[in-house]
């Protein structure tokens, strides 16, 4: 059988309606538009209408990026849900997308949780699969209503994240060199403590007194944070480009997670590309964990910042600690 490209058909997202702003948030917490702006370049971002779950996030952008790649739900045989806030502890969010989206019951539907590298996984899991040429058609979709884990009290977490989705479908092409030329990803679990939900899982099940004292909502050690992400993400985009013996300046697009500003500065100074490389869409979202990357390249394919034979590097890091990138021609 000769090799196969996978290539991604088409993308989709989806925001919800409901806009938060800082100076709503300073009334909220102790805390200014001054502070969330300058530290994080975070001026407002998205939550979720309280019966509107991740799969409903997903949907939509699933359903915009099916119509973007000209592909109907009867031809996915594949559907991958990046996601650490799916609608329920059990079943999979994917299990319910499958319902909502009219998949083929034939379709192997799971979730991957790796965080904010979410989306990165995920694309790598189906691409692998379609490669195989046992999968024909696989959506891949980065969800998180990440309003609901996060703690509307603890100022150094609220003021960062938000709600949203984003989808592409993948498929093949004979055509070679273009599609996912390559992934790098990575681990570091004895970081895990930096960021967590301490309670709730089958380690330290909830009981009253830990919902009362707010564990089972996110808990983040944020300069520590920052430091590692800067310097894995700075390590999976330099990998990468040796792997496929790249320059950075080779790159016509990064588009990095959108966790902060400032981290993306980062990653432009160490790779010594300009910040117009980088696509940043976090001052109108904040960090939607496995969304923020699908979410950025839809918008970015939409407002024509990727053109065909363009390279596109995506990076990310997350809770886990999970890191990685992955290199796309068009
Ligand atoms: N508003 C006002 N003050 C705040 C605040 C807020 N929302 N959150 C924290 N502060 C205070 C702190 O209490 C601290 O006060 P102190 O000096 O009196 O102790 C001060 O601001 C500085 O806090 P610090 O944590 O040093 O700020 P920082 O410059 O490191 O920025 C983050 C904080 C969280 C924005 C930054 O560390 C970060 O972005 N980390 C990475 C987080 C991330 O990306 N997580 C997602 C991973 S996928």
């Amino acid at each position: 059988m000769p090799s196969l490209s996978t290539i991604i058909l088409g993308t989709g997202s989806y925001a919800p309606e409901r806009v938060l702003t800082n100076a709503e948030l300073s009334k909220m917490v102790d805390t200014s538009d001054e502070w969330i702006r300058t530290r994080s370049g975070i001026r407002e971002r998205r939550i979720a209408a309280p019966g509107e779950a991740t799969s409903d996030m997903g949907v939509q952008a699933a359903r915009r990026a099916l119509d973007d790649a000209g592909v109907t739900p009867a031809e996915i045989d594949l559907l991958i849900v990046a996601t650490m806030t799916p609608d329920l502890p059990m079943p999979a969010a994917a299990c319910i997308m499958q319902h909502k989206l009219g998949l083929p019951t034939s379709a192997a539907c799971f979730d991957v949780n790796a965080a904010c590298t979410g989306f990165v996984y995920a694309l790598d899991t189906a691409c692998a699969m379609v490669a195989s040429g046992r999968y024909r058609k696989a959506l891949v979709v980065g969800a998180e209503k990440l309003s609901t884990i996060v703690d509307w009290k603890d100022r150094t977490t609220c003021v960062l994240f938000g709600d949203g989705a984003g989808a592409v479908v993948i498929g093949t092409t004979p055509q070679p060199d273009v599609g996912l030329i390559g992934t790098r990803l990575g681990t570091l679990g004895e970081s895990v403590d930096l960021l967590c939900i301490p309670n709730g899982g089958s380690s330290v099940p909830a009981t009253p007194e830990s919902i009362a004292a707010g564990s089972h909502f996110m808990k983040m050690k944020g300069k520590e944070v920052f430091k590692l992400a800067v310097r894995v993400m700075d390590e999976a985009a330099r990998d990468i480009l040796e792997q496929h013996h790249l320059r950075a300046d080779q790159i016509s697009l990064v588009i990095p997670h959108q966790a902060n500003l400032r981290i993306i500065e980062a990653i432009s100074q160490y790779l010594e590309l300009p910040l117009e490389r980088f696509f940043v869409n976090v001052d109108r979202y904040g960090n939607t964990s496995a969304a923020s990357i699908p979410l950025a390249l839809d918008e970015a394919r939409r407002a024509g910042r990727i053109q065909p034979g363009d390279l596109t590097l995506l990076v990310a890091f997350g809770a886990g600690l999970t890191y990685g990138s992955a290199l796309l021609r068009w």
